[in-house]
């Protein structure tokens, strides 16, 4: 492979609160080796929030992190072209959405085309948006899990990467339900982001073939 000819590959995540598929995937990178394999590194930790959890995490792991509060925006277009400053600082490979719980105009989406993933509670396309697991509960279905998606205009609708299902269990409550499907998410994301991760390599190798000068 020509990794060499090419850049590190940033990852930067995006979380707005506790942060654990952030800690998933940071520890998966370090376990599976991405540097040595792929050229990847997570390269920073951004919440909208002060006050996630995750902020505490990401210093613990030794990454870079910061906040860009949507509260000190008046508009989500002003928030947003903060946010993209910051990002592309980094020249991010990819941006993973790790809870991180803004609407995105299609004007971000559309500058990080390709680049941007995000996992949802749900098996999607059932139950976009928000209170997942008491929704599937209510509903009567008997299978719950989450979905690693590329993020597209529409919520929570782009091509899907990865899906894990969890069953329901009778008398189950959405917390307990929850927790169940969060174990699953470290999972399913980390191994859904290795895969983006080979892909763009193989990409480039396929460039550099084609094109080796
Ligand atoms: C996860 O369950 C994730 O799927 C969900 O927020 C939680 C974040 O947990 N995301 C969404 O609901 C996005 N619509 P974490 O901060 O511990 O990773």
């Amino acid at each position: 492979m020509a990794r060499s000819k090419n850049p590190v590959k940033n990852i930067v995540i995006l979380i707005s609160g506790g942060g654990s598929n952030m800690q998933a995937i940071v520890q998966a990178a370090r376990d599976q080796h991405w540097f040595e394999k792929y050229g990847a590194q997570v390269a920073c930790v951004v919440s909208n929030r002060a006050d996630a959890q995750g902020l505490a995490s990401s210093a613990a792991l030794g990454i870079a992190h910061h906040v860009v509060d949507h509260t000190s925006f008046e508009t989500r277009a002003a928030f947003e072209i903060a946010l993209a400053e910051r990002l592309d600082a980094y020249q991010p490979a990819l941006v993973v959405l790790a809870g991180f719980m803004r609407i995105l105009t299609a004007d971000f989406v559309a500058r990080y085309a390709g680049r941007l993933v995000n996992i949802h509670p749900s098996l999607l396309p059932a139950f976009t948006g928000l209170n997942t697991h008491q929704r599937a509960i209510d509903a009567g279905c008997t299978v719950a899990g989450a979905t690693v998606h590329m993020v597209t205009a529409e919520l929570d609708l782009g091509l899907i990467l990865a899906r894990a299902e969890v069953p329901i269990l009778p008398g189950d409550t959405k917390d307990a339900l929850a927790a169940r499907v969060l174990a699953q998410e470290h999972l399913i994301y980390a191994q859904a982001i290795a895969a983006l991760l080979a892909q763009q390599l193989k990409m480039q190798h396929d460039a550099t073939e084609m094109n080796p000068n």
